[in-house]
């Protein structure tokens, strides 16, 4: 197969991580007879300081021409630290999120059993986690009307959704939960919002469209609580902007480490592969980061941008024979681990290498 991928390293680990991420669909490629190509361009902070732009013209247009694009991070702690910044690395993000119309967002919280140690949630809760999160992308609070008013002493945001961006995100959770454990929890919180309210009226008008799936429809607040109670309970997950991202990264702790959640970002075209991590400025430029997200973004890139489902279960193979053997990163690590089986983002990547 023929592919042309656009890799998008970003700010801080996203260098360090994609760095093993491509490394592993070229060993993919050689390994199985593919011909992928390569290009790469900015995003973010290193996008700001050479063109002045979170996201250049040249980037979106190289990202149109690609078949996929493997993403990094973006971010940079002097924007963090400054409210008053115009120009900011996070709306190189939104805006390709936008432009390339990737209106689902796919964050698997797949349990190593290796890491059931890592995890500060009990083993006996965890055993058995497996949630496919649908995190709407390109809606909600991140993209409706924000200002300051009142001489810049107050401000708002809002939070719009329109009927057919619940349903095409909602469309897309009823399929995935027919092909697993035809569950579906909606999450919102409609006993406040208005938007919720909507979003709820369009889940359940499209609910009986699924006969076979059963669908429950759980507040924010309680759906966060439940994930940690009985993480086991969940199967697919479908909710908004805003609330898909804080509840991910919670249930990145299912996972053990943010470093192990890969995402998935889909919609209208290319579609775009990356870790649900930032750009974690306390750990960048030091060769720690755990490339794992990266890599296993790269395996959803294979599976659902270019069909190859062998392929990207070679790559989770690999991952999955690296924790066998002892191997971890920092994030990962527990007091039990002996200090010469934790490595660098390098050299834990070279050893999911010589598992493919
Ligand atoms: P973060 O995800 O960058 O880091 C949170 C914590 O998790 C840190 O302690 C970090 O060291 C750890 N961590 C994250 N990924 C790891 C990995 N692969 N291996 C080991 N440890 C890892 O979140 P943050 O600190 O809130 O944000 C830092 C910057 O990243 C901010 O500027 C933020 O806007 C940006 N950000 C970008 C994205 C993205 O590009 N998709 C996502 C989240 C945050
Ligand atoms: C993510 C990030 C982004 C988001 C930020 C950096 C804009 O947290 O990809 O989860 O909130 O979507
Ligand atoms: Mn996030």
């Amino acid at each position: 197969m023929k592919k042309h991928i656009l890799v998008v390293p970003g700010d801080g680990i996203g260098q360090e991580v994609t760095t093993v991420g491509k490394q592993v669909l070229e060993k993919i490629a050689a390994k199985f007879g593919h011909e992928f190509t390569y290009d790469e361009a900015l995003i973010g902070h290193v996008a700001i300081e050479a063109t002045g732009d979170p996201l250049p013209e040249e980037t979106l247009v190289k990202m149109r021409a690609s078949d996929a694009i493997l993403f990094g991070a973006v971010g940079h702690i002097k924007y963090d630290n400054d409210p008053h910044a115009k120009v900011r690395p996070e709306q190189g993000l939104l805006k390709m999120r936008k432009e390339l119309g990737l209106y689902a967002n796919l964050r698997p919280i797949k349990l190593f059993d290796e890491l059931l140690e890592a995890s500060s949630i009990k083993p006996e809760i965890l055993k058995g986690a497996d949630i496919l999160f649908f995190r709407e992308l390109t809606g909600d609070v991140y993209f409706g009307k924000r200002e300051r008013i009142e001489d810049g002493n107050t401000a708002y945001d809002t939070m719009i959704y329109s009927k057919y961006e619940v349903e095409r995100i909602a469309r897309k959770a009823f399929e995935a939960a027919m092909t697993r454990g035809k569950k579906l929890m909606s999450v919102d919180k409609a006993n406040v919002l208005e938007s919720s309210r909507l979003w709820r009226e369009t889940v359940q008008a499209i609910a009986p469209e699924y006969p076979e799936v059963e669908v429950t429809h759980q507040f924010v607040d309680s759906a966060a609580m439940m994930l940690i109670k009985d993480p086991k309970q969940f199967d697919v997950v479908v909710t908004g902007n805003l609330f898909g991202d804080i509840l991910t990264d919670e249930a990145s702790q299912i996972a053990g480490s943010m470093g192990m959640l890969a995402s998935a970002s889909v919609g209208d075209s290319t579609g775009v592969y990356e870790p649900i991590h930032g750009s974690a400025h306390d750990i960048a430029g030091k060769g720690l980061a755990n490339p794992m997200a990266s890599v296993l973004s790269a395996a959803l890139l294979l599976d659902i941008s270019f069909g190859l489902k062998e392929e990207a279960n070679a790559v989770i193979a690999a991952v999955d024979a690296v924790l066998k053997a002892g191997f971890r990163t920092g994030d990962i690590a527990t007091k039990d681990t002996p200090k010469d089986m934790i490595l660098g983002t390098d050299a834990i990547g070279a050893e999911i290498l010589s598992r493919i």
